[in-house]
C-alpha cells in the first residue's frame, strides 16, 4: 500500500538476534516501568496504584499502574475536543505523516516492546515480532487511507448549475476500548483509525495490560502527535470503561473485546441523552474447521495446531471446534496428539517456547473448568505437558476434547482447547447449521480439495474471515482485512479499505452557482 509493504520481521536463527532479544529482557526486568492516567503528555498520579505482575511468573514485578480518576478523564476530554478541531483541519495528507513515523517508531523499538510483550502479555518471541509488525502496519495503512479519503472533496454528479461534493471528517473524540490479547497491535490499530480519519482519543487499555499501552502512547507522542490528542486512561472496565461510555464528551466508541461487555456498552451508549454516537465493536468468535476425506492429513495438523494453540489459544480468530468425517477421525485425531506433544509449554520469552501462559487466574480457573465439563460431560483425549517444577504463574496443560454434539459449545472458550466433533458427512448441512446457530460468525477454516465442499460450508456457517487449507488465525492488515458479523462485531473489517469510514462523518455539500 502505497509507499511500502508490510513491517519486516526478524531472523532469530541468528545469534545475535537472540542476543539483542536477550539483552531486551534484561533492560525490560530491570526498568520497572510505570503506567497510569496520561494526560496533556504527563503522567498523572491517577488513583488505586498496582503492581503489575508477569503471568508466567507472579512473583515477579514488572512495574506499577494506577487508574484514571473522573477529574483525569474529564481533563482529558476537554483537551483532546480542544486539540480535535485543528487536527481535523490538517485532512489526511496532515496527518498522514505522524503515523508513519510511529509506524518507524515501533519499529525502532522492536526488541523492547517484544520483550515486554512477553513479560506483560506472556507472548511468545513469534508472537511479540509479529505484533509490533502489525501495529506499524495499521499505522501505515490507516495513513494511506487518510490521504485516499480524507484529501478533500470527492465530487458528485448533479443537474446543471449545481456542484455535489461528499467530504469526510473526524466525528471529535472516540474512546478506544481494548483487549489484553493484543494490547500492542488492537491498542495502536484503534487510535490509529481514529486519528486517521480526524479524531482525538481516549485511550483505555486492558486493566492486565497497561504497560505496553504506556509505551505505545509515549511513542505516539515521540512520533510528533500533539499530546492532547491522545490520552491514556487505565483502569477497570466498570470504573473507567463504564465512565468512558457515558461521557458528554466522547463522539465515538471502538471497543475490541469479549461479546458480553460488547452488550454492556451497547445498552449504556442507548441509555445515554444528547447526540447519538456510533459504537464499533470487534468480539468474540466460535470458530469451526471443516475437514473433508480429500484434505491432506499432514496439512490440517500443522494448521490445526497453530489455529488452536498458537498464541495459547488466545486469538479471537483461534480453532474452537474442528469438524472431522468419522471415517477419517481416529487417523487425524492420533496425528494430533502427537503434534501436541512435542509443542513446548513454558516461558514465553524463552525461544524455544511454542505456547506460553494464560493471561491471569481467572482465566485459567475458567478454563480447568471447562476441562472438569469435558472430562464430565465429552472425552478428553490429550492434554499437553507443562514443565516440572512449581508452576509459579499461569501456565494451563493445552487439551484436546472431543464433543458429542456439534453446538456443545454455547459460546467462545478463550484458551488452548481443542474440541473436535466426528460427523457423517450426509449430515453436513445439520451439523453445521447447529455451529452457525450459535449466532457467531468470525473465522472459518475448511479443508478440502473439492471446491463445493468449500463453497457450501461457507454457505452454511457465517464468517467475516473465511479460510481455505490453511490456519484461521494471523489476518495480516491489508491483505486480509479483519473482523466478524452477528455475535462477532459490527465491522468495519480493521485493515481492510472501508476500516475508517464509521470513525468519520460525511457531508454533502450543494452549492446552486
Ligand atoms: P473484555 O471484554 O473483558 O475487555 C475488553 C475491554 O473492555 C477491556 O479494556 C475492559 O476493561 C473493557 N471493559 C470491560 N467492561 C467494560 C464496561 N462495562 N464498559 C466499558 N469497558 C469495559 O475482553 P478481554 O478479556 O480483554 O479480551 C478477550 C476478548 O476479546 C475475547 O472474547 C476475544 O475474542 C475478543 N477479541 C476480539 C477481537 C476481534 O477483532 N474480533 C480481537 C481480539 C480480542
Ligand atoms: N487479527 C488476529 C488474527 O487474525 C486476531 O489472528
Amino acid at each position: 500500500y502505497g509507499d511500502r509493504l508490510n513491517s519486516l520481521g526478524r531472523d532469530y536463527s541468528q545469534a545475535s538476534e537472540r542476543a539483542r532479544h536477550a539483552a531486551a529482557l534484561a533492560r525490560v526486568d530491570a526498568e520497572k516501568l510505570t503506567s497510569g492516567p496520561i494526560v496533556g503528555g504527563r503522567l498523572m498520579a491517577g488513583i488505586a496504584p498496582q503492581d503489575v505482575t508477569n503471568p508466567f511468573d507472579r512473583t515477579q514485578v514488572l512495574g506499577h499502574v494506577s487508574e484514571a480518576s473522573p477529574a483525569d478523564i474529564d481533563d482529558a476530554a476537554e483537551r483532546a475536543a480542544a486539540a480535535q478541531i485543528a487536527w481535523d483541519r490538517k485532512g489526511g495528507a496532515g496527518r498522514a505523516p505522524v503515523l508513519r513515523a510511529m509506524a518507524d517508531a515501533l519499529e525502532a523499538d522492536l526488541d523492547r516492546l517484544v520483550a515486554l510483550l512477553s513479560r506483560e502479555a506472556g507472548k511468545t518471541l513469534n508472537d511479540g515480532v509479529a505484533e509490533v509488525r502489525e501495529a506499524a502496519d495499521f499505522c501505515r495503512y490507516y495513513a494511506m487511507l487518510a490521504e485516499r479519503d480524507f484529501g478533500g472533496e470527492q465530487p458528485l454528479t448533479g443537474p446543471v448549475g449545481e456542484t455535489n461534493a461528499l467530504v469526510l471528517h473526524g466525528r471529535g473524540v472516540f474512546a478506544c476500548i481494548s483487549p489484553w490479547n493484543f494490547p500492542l497491535a488492537i491498542f495502536t490499530g484503534q487510535i490509529a483509525a481514529a486519528l486517521a480519519a480526524g479524531n482525538a482519543v481516549l485511550a483505555k487499555p486492558a486493566e492486565q495490560t497497561p504497560l505496553i499501552a504506556a509505551e505505545a502512547v509515549r511513542l505516539y507522542h515521540k512520533a510528533g502527535l500533539n499530546p492532547d490528542l491522545l490520552a491514556l486512561v487505565p483502569g477497570r472496565g466498570e470504573t473507567v470503561g463504564a465512565t468512558l461510555v457515558g461521557h458528554p464528551g466522547v463522539d465515538g466508541v471502538a471497543f475490541t473485546g469479549g461479546t458480553e461487555t460488547a452488550w454492556a456498552i451497547n445498552r449504556a451508549i442507548a441509555n445515554r441523552q444528547g447526540p447519538i454516537i456510533p459504537f464499533i465493536a470487534e468480539t468474540g468468535g466460535l470458530n469451526g474447521m471443516f475437514v473433508d476425506t480429500t484434505a491432506l492429513r499432514e496439512q490440517v495438523i500443522d494448521d490445526v495446531i497453530l489455529s488452536a494453540f498458537g498464541s495459547a489459544g488466545q486469538r479471537c480468530s483461534a480453532l474452537r471446534v474442528l469438524y472431522v468425517p468419522k471415517d477419517s477421525a481416529d487417523g487425524l485425531i492420533e496425528g494430533l496428539k502427537g503434534a501436541l506433544a512435542v509443542q513446548v509449554v513454558g516461558d514465553p520469552a524463552d525461544p524455544a517456547t511454542d505456547i506460553g501462559p494464560v493471561i491471569d487466574a481467572e482465566s485459567r480457573q475458567a478454563l480447568e473448568a471447562h476441562v472438569a465439563r469435558l472430562e464430565r460431560e465429552a472425552r478428553v483425549v490429550a492434554r499437553a505437558t507443562l514443565p516440572t517444577g512449581a508452576n509459579k504463574g499461569d501456565l494451563f496443560a493445552p487439551t484436546i476434547a472431543e464433543i458429542p454434539t456439534p453446538d456443545f459449545l454455547e459460546r467462545e472458550v478463550f484458551g488452548p482447547i481443542l474440541h473436535i466433533h466426528r460427523y457423517d458427512p450426509a449430515e453436513l448441512k445439520t451439523v453445521a447449521s447447529r455451529l452457525a446457530a450459535r449466532g457467531y460468525g468470525l473465522t472459518l477454516g475448511v479443508h478440502s480439495r473439492i471446491e463445493a465442499f468449500a463453497e457450501e460450508v461457507m454457505r452454511l456457517v457465517p464468517a467475516g474471515n473465511v479460510y481455505v487449507n490453511r490456519g484461521i488465525t494471523g489476518a495480516v492488515v491489508g491483505v486480509q482485512p479483519f473482523g466478524g458479523e452477528g455475535l462477532s462485531g459490527t465491522g468495519p473489517k480493521a485493515g481492510g479499505p472501508n476500516s475508517l469510514i464509521r470513525y468519520a462523518s460525511e457531508k454533502a455539500i450543494s452549492v446552486n452557482i
